[in-house]
């Protein structure tokens, strides 16, 4: 059983509580497929409060929520007091009198960790700039599926190490025991007191951890291959040229694809840029002149890409973490 009260990054919990989540997923992932009702925390409220845009993480809390019986009431960035008006720890101890569970999304770790600390109730990180943890839940689940174990995986991710992603794979990696390897350039990598934590815990999980700024080292017969967005929320516009000079020779394209296992699965926590079907897209590609960015159109679309899997699997993660952490916290 999790003995979590929330979930704030994936460094606090070990490798059987990760896997324990994972299981736990599936089983609701099969009970919602198969129309059983798992209305297990009935009557619980809980606050999603987002200081930065979402489509998938919103909408699995909002649905994981509903299939398990609660309530859910979203604040976005602007109509509430919140760290304008009012400081965060305030902020929690309001919520923790209403609320019986708090979802963050936004900018700074430290703030996650302040809710968890003055709210009274179980906080689940929804991204900040430093980890995106229930979206490894979903990930290192589309990869079991695919390939029927996690140990000893050969896995790239390509791009930004320095943030909520690089450094959340890096960590699961080294949790599950995977052969990862961190491709691009050495001022993108996870910091130095990040990697050798992962470094010290893989030597107790048998993981293998790379970090190299080679593409074919990096990708040669890898099982998974990952990417992210070039620039992520929050950072300003005029990283954008700085990025795509340092990103492009490590953008996710046939001939990465090639270099990988023929049968490697291709992941993305989306939203992506493959495409100028969005606006930040055509803006990129009027100033840049590229028409795809951290991965091309052919590799997001082909049959080894399973960023819908992926995208599916952030509902039953998402309540998964919800249901493990609530009933520790309640005793349920
Ligand atoms: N992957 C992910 O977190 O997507 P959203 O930004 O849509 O929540
Ligand atoms: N690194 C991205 C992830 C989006 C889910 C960002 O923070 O924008």
């Amino acid at each position: 059983m999790i003995k979590q009260d929330h979930l704030l990054t994936l460094l606090d919990y070990s490798p059987e509580e990760i896997m324990e989540l994972i299981e736990l997923s599936k089983k609701l992932k099969e009970e919602k497929k198969q129309g059983i009702p798992h209305r297990h925390l009935e009557g619980k409220n809980i606050v999603l409060l987002f200081e930065k845009d979402s489509t998938r993480t919103r909408c699995a809390f909002e649905v994981a929520a509903a299939d398990l019986g609660m309530n859910a009431v979203y604040i976005g960035s602007s109509g509430s007091q919140m760290g304008k008006k009012e400081s965060i720890k305030d902020t929690a101890r309001v919520l923790g009198r209403m609320f019986d569970g708090i979802e963050y999304r936004g900018f700074a770790q430290k703030t996650v960790e302040c809710l968890a600390e003055y709210s009274g109730v179980p906080v689940w990180n929804g991204l900040t700039n430093e980890y995106h943890p229930t979206q490894m839940l979903a990930d290192f689940l589309t990869i079991l599926e695919y390939k029927g174990c996690l140990k000893g995986l050969k896995m790239a991710y390509f791009g930004d190490g320095r943030y909520n992603m690089g450094n959340s794979y890096l960590i699961t990696a080294a949790k599950l025991g995977l052969d990862y390897r961190m491709v691009g350039p050495k001022d993108l990598w996870p910091n130095e007191e990040l990697r050798n934590k992962c470094l010290e815990i893989a030597k107790a999980t048998g993981a293998k951890l790379a970090f190299t700024e080679d593409v074919k080292v990096g990708a040669k017969d890898c099982d998974v291959i990952a990417t992210d967005v070039w620039v992520s929320m929050g950072e300003a516009d005029s990283v954008w040229k700085e990025r795509i000079d340092l990103l492009k020779p490590y953008q996710v394209n046939k001939d990465v694809m090639a270099l990988a296992d023929p049968k490697a699965i291709f992941i993305h926590c989306l939203p992506s840029f493959h495409n100028l079907e969005t606006k930040i897209g055509m803006e990129v590609y009027e100033k840049f002149g590229l028409n795809g960015l951290e991965v091309t159109e052919d590799v997001f679309e082909c049959p080894q890409s399973v960023v819908f899997d992926e995208a599916e699997n952030r509902l039953h993660t998402i309540k998964a973490v919800m249901l493990a952490t609530m009933k520790h916290f309640y005793k349920i």
